[in-house]
């Protein structure tokens, strides 16, 4: 981490006290429905964890890969899926769990794969979005934080795999000196 210059966008406090805040509002809206999570590897697996356990009622869990094509910081809107779900997802009630939504071209395909697929429907939750960057609408169900265009790491995500075990959300910048 030497040559970055690391800042704390969004505590561990914050983030746990959100995640709850997001668990209790999807308790609500999925009473007596079936609700299948599924989280978007490996960036939402730390918050999938903590979510899930802020939900109330009985809910399935799946997670799905995918990585689209090109740069790995610049999403190119071609997604390829790496890991498929495991279960069928006909007439479930899916909601996606994600990191971070930034053009939205990962969470617009995916949402449509999914309907495609026969969900009865398919919600988005994000822990952070960085609206300025968006390229597609997307409707975002749940959302954590509304973050700057920085890039970020820690709670679950990476820069070239690192850093995903940092309890916080920090912005990191390239160091000049
Ligand atoms: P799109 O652009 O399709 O992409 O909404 C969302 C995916 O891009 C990655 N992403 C980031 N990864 N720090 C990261 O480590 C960031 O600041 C960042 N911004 C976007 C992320 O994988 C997300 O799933
Ligand atoms: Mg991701």
């Amino acid at each position: 981490m030497e040559e970055f210059r690391k800042e704390v966008l969004v505590s561990s406090e914050e983030i746990e006290k959100k995640v709850k805040e997001l668990g209790e509002e999807i308790t609500k809206d999925y009473q007596g429905k079936e609700l299948m999570l599924v989280g978007i590897l490996k960036g939402a697996a730390i918050f999938m964890a903590d979510l899930a356990r802020n939900i109330k009622i009985p809910v399935t869990m799946d997670f799905m890969a995918v990585s689209s094509y090109g740069n790995s910081t610049k999403s190119s809107g071609v997604v390829r899926i790496i890991k498929d779900l495991d279960s069928n997802v006909e007439g479930k009630h899916i909601l996606i769990v994600e990191d971070i939504i930034d053009t939205g071209l990962t969470l617009g395909y995916l949402t449509d794969n999914l309907k495609k697929r026969g969900a009865s429907s398919v919600r988005i939750c994000t822990l952070l979005d960085k609206p300025e960057r968006r390229k597609v609408n997307v409707p975002v169900d749940y959302r954590g934080f509304v973050i700057p265009d920085e890039f970020v790491v820690g709670y679950g995500i990476d820069y070239a795999e690192k850093y995903r075990n940092l309890p916080d959300i920090f912005s990191i910048e390239e160091s000049c000196d």
